[in-house]
């Protein structure tokens, strides 16, 4: 391959029949991502080091940064760069990485396995586990003012949108009814779903509608991105659900067959294995088939959703 052809996006390379190289464009948007994360996060040696340790220690272990590449990626898909996108990537891995962090707390899941690593509480104790959660959502604002706005979106815009997907009528209201559903057999279908879309697709559908509003994308497109964003949201935790039943801990760098322990609402202990892998595989075809008005430069999109669905961790 030639320099000049190699320098060009994957994308426009796989528009002419050259394959997408997921694993390249994953390579390349988390090293951009995290080069921007150690920038905008407080160095741990600035006081009170504890807390800036802790925010990097559980930021830095080596998540999937699957929320920053679909925020990149629906900027492009928008015909927008990946630097307009930037800030809204690294706020949203903020959000998610305290969403963990607060997620695996004795109060709520108890898990001690994170990323590979002993969880958060585990190594600093519960105060700073949660303090280190806290810092993290907040920050996460502090860095989306860091966007430019475009002409169809302002800061206003972009905050209420983080805001609203992580709040009580998004993340936070999936991960109340997860709680409240824990140990009760008679969830139906439909809360089920309540649970999954709160607690998972709020924040993917957010990331997508950041990167296409960084991108000052059309309503049209949004409209689309947003369609996306909940199909592709929903599948990840059907996968997900999938996941802690069939994988081992070392494969999935936290602790496997914990759901079934904690007698968890999940897609398998509802319906099966079976039939949770075809609903993921429905969904993620319902998510490839929103993609269409944004035509070729979806390409990253769609090669994202088809590696969520086949994901082994
Ligand atoms: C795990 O998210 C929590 C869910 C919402 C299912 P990820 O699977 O994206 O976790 P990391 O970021 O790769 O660690
Ligand atoms: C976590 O769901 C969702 C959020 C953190 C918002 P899970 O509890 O299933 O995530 P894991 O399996 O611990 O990563
Ligand atoms: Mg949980
Ligand atoms: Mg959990
Ligand atoms: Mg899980």
């Amino acid at each position: 391959m030639s320099s000049s052809q190699s320098k060009r996006p994957a994308a426009d390379r796989e528009a002419e029949g050259t394959p997408f190289d997921l694993k390249g464009y994953l390579g390349q948007t988390t090293r951009l991502v995290d080069k921007a994360l150690s920038h905008y996060l407080p160095a741990s040696r600035i006081k009170p080091a504890t807390i800036h340790e802790a925010m990097r220690y559980s930021l830095f272990a080596g998540g999937k940064r699957m929320r920053p590449a679909l925020c990149l990626a629906a900027a492009a898909s928008c015909g927008g760069s990946q630097e307009a996108a930037l800030a809204p990537a690294c706020a949203l891995e903020c959000v998610h990485t305290y969403s963990l962090i607060h997620d695996d707390l004795p109060a709520m899941d108890n898990d001690d396995l994170r990323r590979g690593r002993p969880t958060s509480h585990k190594v600093y104790g519960e105060a700073m586990a949660i303090l280190a959660g806290d810092a993290l959502l907040t920050i996460a604002f502090e860095i989306l003012t860091d966007t430019r706005p475009t002409q169809r979106y302002g800061h206003a815009a972009m905050v209420r949108e983080l805001a609203r997907a992580s709040g009580s009528r998004g993340m936070i209201a999936g991960q109340v009814a997860d709680m409240e559903a824990e140990g009760n057999q008679g969830v139906s279908l439909k809360q089920l779903q309540f649970i999954h879309a709160s607690k998972t697709a709020a924040l993917l559908t957010a990331s997508l509608r950041l990167g296409g509003m960084a991108a000052n994308a059309t309503p049209r497109q949004l409209e689309a991105l947003t369609t996306f964003g909940y199909h592709v949201g929903l599948a990840f935790q059907v996968v997900d659900d999938i996941l802690d039943v069939t994988q081992s801990s070392d494969q999935l760098g936290k602790t496997a067959g914990k759901d079934q322990a904690a007698d968890k609402a999940t897609y398998p202990a509802l319906m099966g294995l079976d039939r949770s892998k075809r609903k993921a595989s429905y969904l993620t075809q319902k998510a490839f088939a929103a993609l269409g008005p944004l035509g070729k430069k979806a390409t990253a999109l769609h090669a994202l959703a088809d590696y969520l669905l086949h994901r082994l961790n």
